[in-house]
């Protein structure tokens, strides 16, 4: 058998990992989903879920990952002995991945336009009026979201063929401190806008009366999205990570660097949106309507649009290669085909939905399912039901189904964590952890 590839360096890994879970989750679905549920409210429930919940989830996955060196499917049929249904988990796990996918490169695309909107300049000189009817007449094109997702697709296909340590790992090493350090840039320039208080008020001031079990599930959807568990992004991930590596201290940093940014786009966004009197709730199009607002209003703003778009692009396509990964790891191993045949296999296949959820943009779109676009439909359907019960069947698996030894084994990386911690993170991934998701799931389907 050929030799499997690995990630070639601690960074290494935390990069990969930090580029899958660095993306659109973070700057356009974080503020669209707190925006949506009030705010603070929100917010609060959602640190606490990545603590708590998000944190050990991620660790369970590198677990099984590095310790079956498999693709989701082949690593709960390796860990779980024959004939069992276990491997049930990875086969939703690259549904799921494929689902994502689809209504993911829609957006992607708009991000692929925006940045030859803002090649163009396409945003100077325009009021808040103006710059919502581009964003309609983008996403009501006849064919140009369409192209852009397409294009989005293939250069995902395209790396993801390469394979992990060339095509994945070179580039989440470099680009992704740049985002960061343009994301304070626009951050301290938000800050200095008139409607900065308003904003910020908005973003942490909890209200705990708000909080529901449709806030609850919302937080918990959002938070395993934003940080790619519970669909097995981070076991196949996990699988390359090298015998030595510390996997805990690096899921810590991933969530803590993914969180960083999920609220420095908040810290962002919703200022712009009470400046420039855009709608929290505004949905879709929020983010795509304040950054350019925003950028109109700075010195240089033409400049840092460009960078912004472009480096917006890069880190979308760090997570939209991890997806991809999930679908082409499973398919090259499990059907023994190249890596290159899987990731077209992959494309095509997302391509054929991920259409529909393009489509779901056009006015008076009449594609509707039980009430919702395709688009809505396929980010409910994974957020709400796919990845928490991935991730709650996850932590079962490792807490339970696991032996302990080889648990333990993996988390001290032979030792080197302190025996508190580890046995701490084992009682959260045994008891905390599963308790949490399943009670949120329920109080979604009861509606508490
Ligand atoms: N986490 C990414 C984001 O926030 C999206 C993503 C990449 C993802 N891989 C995933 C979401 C796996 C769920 C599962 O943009």
């Amino acid at each position: 058998m050929k030799q499997r590839e690995n990630f070639g360096s601690k960074l290494g890994i935390i990069m990969a990992t930090a580029g899958s879970a660095l993306g659109l989750g973070n700057i356009y679905r974080f503020p669209c989903e707190a925006g949506a549920n009030g705010g603070g409210a929100f917010l609060i429930v959602y640190l606490a879920i990545a603590l708590v919940i998000g944190t050990p989830l991620m660790i369970s996955e590198f677990v099984i990952g590095r310790r079956s060196h498999s693709n989701p499917i082949g690593a709960f049929r390796l860990l779980s002995g024959k004939r069992n249904v276990w491997p049930v988990v990875g086969y939703l796990g690259v549904l799921c991945a494929f689902l994502i996918l689809a209504f993911y490169t829609t957006v992607a695309g708009w991000t692929l336009g925006y940045l030859g909107k803002s090649v163009a300049n396409h945003f100077a000189g325009q009021d808040l009026g103006q710059i919502q009817a581009q964003f309609t007449a983008f996403t009501n094109h006849p064919w140009l979201p369409l192209l852009c997702q397409m294009l989005f697709l293939a250069m995902t296909a395209f790396v993801v063929a390469r394979g992990v340590k060339n095509g994945i790992e070179r580039w989440s090493k470099i680009l992704m401190p740049m985002l960061l350090v343009i994301m304070v840039v626009l951050c301290v320039k938000s800050l200095t806008l008139s409607g900065a208080g308003d904003g910020l008020r908005f973003l942490f001031r909890p209200d705990f009366s708000k909080i529901d079990g449709h806030v609850l599930i919302s937080a918990l959807g959002q938070s395993f999205f934003s940080l790619s568990i519970g669909m097995g992004a981070l076991i196949t991930y996990g699988s390359y990570i090298g015998s030595k590596d510390n996997m805990t201290s690096s899921a810590v940093s991933v969530v803590l660097a993914d969180t960083l940014v999920a609220v420095l786009a908040g810290v962002i966004i919703f200022p712009a949106a009470f400046t420039f009197g855009i709608q929290p709730e505004a949905g879709a199009s929020l983010a795509f309507t304040t950054l350019p607002m925003i950028f109109q209003q700075m010195t240089g703003g033409y400049i840092f649009c460009l960078l912004f778009f472009l480096l917006l692009v890069i880190a979308t396509l760090t997570s939209t290669i991890s997806l991809l990964e999930v679908i082409v790891a499973a398919l090259s191993e499990e059907l023994q085909i190249s890596r290159t045949k899987a990731a077209i296999v992959g494309a095509l296949g997302t391509a054929v939905i991920g259409l529909l959820a393009t489509l779901s943009f056009r006015d008076g779109s009449s594609l509707l399912v039980g009430g919702k676009t395709v688009f809505d439909l396929l980010d409910h359907l994974t957020a709400s039901y796919f990845m928490p019960i991935g991730g709650l069947l996850i932590v079962l698996f490792v807490g339970w189904k696991m032996k302990r030894a080889d648990v333990m084994d993996e988390l001290t990386n032979g030792g080197s964590l302190r025996a508190g911690i580890r046995r701490g993170i084992y009682l959260i991934i045994r008891y905390l952890a599963p308790v949490a998701i399943g009670v949120i799931f329920v109080s979604q389907l009861v509606r508490l």
